[in-house]
């Protein structure tokens, strides 16, 4: 079937929104018009599919737009911030079970006859397939529904046979075109479970990178079935998912020194495990000493984290700052590249709170200043300011780069008692002379810190 201009130019239109929307995603400040334009790209994209000539099945398409939209707008109004990463988990495993979803039917149909076309639709099927059920059961452990990390014996044999039998069922499917039903079933079922055996041994700690990964496979998988059905929109899009996807991914396994064979396959579980044993104890201080120690230095470094995210203390963390600045105290914020749980997490809260960007720096353009920093105050974090990185070889976040708070004259920790953070181990920072800890939610004790701050003007 000939596809009339206007379709393609409108499905070209939308590959190229979608392009100008990832470019303005990648910075804070033109990051929601991004959002926009990528949304209008899928709009004038679905447009143009409708304009197709002789449609079958509008009534269809029209009810799994409805159901899809209105799945997408309530739970895209009710996530927690908090919830975002498994949420794109799942968005990202139904797009890979929807390329899968186009390939089984093609197959089915049985009227894809060129070997290159068919080898793409074996490769688009496969990969959605694993990104689908892996996505799955990414969200299941994140939502805290699959609770542990199930390890096969045997496990790495068990994932090369099923990616063997998979590779192979694919290539009797080109080799035996048209492809019988037993066939098509039996690659469909040995790639689902291919994607629900290899996510099931890997920890929460490196799950946000296997959901980064689990997005390029999907981005993969579009664009190869985006060539199946000759359609240029979901080819550009889906290459650029895919190209996204994977820098996204190696910058993360990078940030958290994983390489990410590693992740694969030898994963974290999430247990706690090795590190040396730490000597001393660790020393509270008050809200009104915290507030005097800042309040009359000259530089204050805020490193938010997780904690900072779950309690919404943004907002407050900003006011507070904001009386620091009043009294000619100079605050920056610095933010590691893995701090909290998705990529630029932290930029997003303190965006929203309204903090200028000029005032929040990136691990190597901060790290040299905690020396000259009067005050190092850590709202919720752990692991990224944990020294053992640097120093304890058996520490499982060892070679991970942190932030040198350490360095700074002093440390306060805002943290609600002794939990570890996400790898799960101590953190030697607050057992060193120069931290103190300032136990609660980090909402009011910021609040409390502002109350005494307003006291000392
Ligand atoms: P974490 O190491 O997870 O530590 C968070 C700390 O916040 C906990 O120790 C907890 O201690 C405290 N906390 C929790 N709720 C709080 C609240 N309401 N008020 C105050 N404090 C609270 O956080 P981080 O330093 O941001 O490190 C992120 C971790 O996630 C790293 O291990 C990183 O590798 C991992 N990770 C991140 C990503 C991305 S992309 N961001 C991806 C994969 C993995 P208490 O329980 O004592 O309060």
């Amino acid at each position: 079937m000939s596809i009339p201009f206007y379709v393609q130019a409108a499905w070209f239109a939308g590959a190229l929104l979608f392009i100008f929307g990832l470019k303005g995603m990648s910075s804070p400040t033109t990051a929601r018009r991004g959002i926009v334009w990528a949304g209008v790209g899928m709009l004038v994209a679905i447009i143009g599919t409708f304009l197709v000539p002789h449609l079958n099945n509008i009534g269809l398409m029209l009810l799994a737009l409805v159901v899809g939209a209105s799945a997408a707008w309530i739970s895209g109004k009710k996530v927690q911030m908090t919830d975002m990463p498994q949420m794109v988990a799942i968005y990202n495993g139904m797009g890979g079970g929807a390329a899968a979803a186009i390939a089984a039917i093609e197959f089915a149909k049985g009227d894809v006859h060129s070997t290159g076309t068919l080898i793409l639709a074996v490769l688009g099927a496969l990969i959605g397939a694993v990104s689908f059920t892996g996505s799955c059961v990414a969200f299941g452990k994140l939502q805290g529904l699959i609770k542990k990390a199930h390890r096969l014996p045997a496990q790495n044999t068990v994932n090369v046979a099923l990616a063997v039998a998979a590779i192979v069922l694919g290539f009797m499917m080109v080799a035996f075109a048209p492809a019988s039903g037993w066939l098509i079933v039996l690659f469909f079922i040995v790639a689902l479970v291919l994607g629900v055996v290899v996510t099931m041994p890997i920890g929460g700690a490196d799950m946000p990178v296997v959901i980064s990964l689990f997005n390029a496979f999907t981005g993969l998988a579009v664009g190869f079935e985006g060539y199946v059905l000759g359609n240029p929109a979901l080819i550009i899009a889906g290459i650029v998912v895919g190209a996204a996807g994977t820098l996204l991914t190696q910058l993360m396994a990078k940030a958290m020194n994983r390489p990410l064979a590693n992740i694969l396959f030898t994963p974290i579980t999430g247990e706690a495990q090795g590190g040396q044993a730490i000597a001393g104890s660790m020393k509270e201080l008050s809200a009104i000493d915290a507030a005097s120690l800042m309040r009359y230095g000259s530089k204050v470094i805020i490193v938010p984290g997780y904690g900072m995210a779950v309690a919404h203390a943004q907002h407050k963390v900003w006011e507070m700052a904001g009386l620091l600045e009043k009294a000619g105290v100079e605050v920056k914020f610095a933010i590691h590249p893995v701090a909290g749980r998705m990529p630029g997490h932290m930029n997003v809260l303190l965006a929203e709170a309204g903090v200028p960007y000029d005032k929040i720096f990136d691990l190597e353009e901060i790290n040299e200043e905690f020396g000259q920093a009067d005050v190092a105050l850590i709202i919720g974090a752990n692991d990224v300011v944990n020294p053992s990185a640097r120093t304890d070889k058996s520490s499982p976040i060892y070679g991970m780069p942190i932030l040198n708070a350490d360095y700074a004259q002093n440390v306060i920790v805002i943290k609600r008692g002794k939990g570890t953070g996400y790898s799960g181990i101590e953190n030697a920072l607050f057992y060193t002379d120069n931290c103190r800890m300032l136990y609660g939610d980090a909402q009011p004790m910021a609040g409390e810190i502002i109350q005494n701050l307003k006291a000392l003007e």
